[in-house]
């Protein structure tokens, strides 16, 4: 059956036709989602109560191979128990909801700044999916923004200004912005990965700005300069017009591009409400090509 998408933003994000992500196994209907992706950055699929399992599976079958958190410390340890699963909720290994001052939560916290997913591994975080076990009865959206609207609208010296520019991107800078503390053992864990400040999808040809708290300097640039220039990127990216934000229903699945995309999350009373959403992201594994069939960096020719 064709899938048909509708829009749920101006710009980008786009409501999936009905359809049940836990039997969908044909290659058609996988590519149709892929192409929706292409083109949307962020589906939003309802009523799919996956299990965790049902989850892993669907994430194989669209895309492959999966991230897992690295480390085994205390912030990346798992209550899930497989870290290709991760925990995005505020709930402790009790089952809980996590105090105030709890070390995971302040670890989790900083999902409220504009990230994609896995920027600080190689290779990257390519799609995202989370999908909700308990929705809160208050509003706690997770905001989407279009990198490639927001590479679009740059003016032409800052196009060319960051052509072949490269980013180093760590979780672990991302979060000591915030004030948060790691070990010695922790950051040595948590290197980063360096990226390009600009890729180009290879299917659509659309340029994208691959952006995010995670960056934590730009490469050969000095310190304060690379990090004004990243400030600004993101505040371009960030404006209200290029924002969707999705408002969490009971079964709701969402996917998106962390190529096309950054997100996230917005404050609620999470020492009160229960939150939990379970996200499985892919790897990126065509990034570095060698057959020109991967994500480019721009400054590959084709
Ligand atoms: C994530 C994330 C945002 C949210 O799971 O990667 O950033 O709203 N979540 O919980
Ligand atoms: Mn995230």
């Amino acid at each position: 059956m064709p899938v048909t998408f509708r829009k749920l933003h101006p710009l980008f994000a786009a409501e999936v036709s009905p359809i049940d992500l836990r039997k969908v196994n044909d290659r058609a209907t996988l590519l149709q989602l892929r192409d929706g992706m292409d083109e949307y950055g962020v589906l939003v699929f309802r009523n799919q109560p996956f299990t965790d399992a049902e989850q892993l599976d669907f994430a194989q079958r669209w895309d492959g191979e999966l991230h897992a958190k690295l480390g085994s410390g205390s912030v990346a340890k798992n209550r899930l128990g497989n870290p290709a699963l991760g925990d995005t909720s505020n709930l402790n290994p009790a089952g809980k909801i996590r105090d105030r001052e709890d070390r995971h939560r302040l670890y989790s916290l900083a999902n409220r700044l504009w990230h994609t997913d896995a920027s600080f591994r190689e290779p990257a975080g390519r799609y995202s999916m989370l999908s909700t076990r308990i929705v809160p009865p208050v509003r706690a959206d997770t905001q989407f923004a279009d990198m490639r609207v927001a590479y679009d609208t740059l003016d032409a010296e800052t196009k060319a200004l960051i052509e072949n520019l490269k980013a180093h991107h760590s979780i672990a800078y991302s979060r000591q912005t915030l004030g948060f503390e790691f070990s010695e053992k922790e950051l040595d864990e948590l290197r980063g990965a360096i990226h390009p400040l600009v890729l180009t999808n290879p299917r659509t040809r659309r340029r994208a700005l691959y952006i995010a708290s995670h960056i934590s300097r730009i490469i050969d640039w000095p310190l304060p300069e690379g990090r004004l220039l990243k400030n600004d990127l993101m505040a371009h990216a960030t404006q209200p017009q290029f924002v969707y934000s999705h408002e969490w229903q009971d079964g709701d699945l969402v996917v998106w591009d962390n190529l096309a995309t950054m997100h996230r999350a917005t404050p609620f009373e999470d020492t009160k409400y229960v939150r939990e959403l379970v996200r499985v992201t892919t790897l990126d594994i065509d990034y570095t090509p060698t057959d020109g069939s991967g994500v480019l960096p721009n400054s590959v020719t084709v």
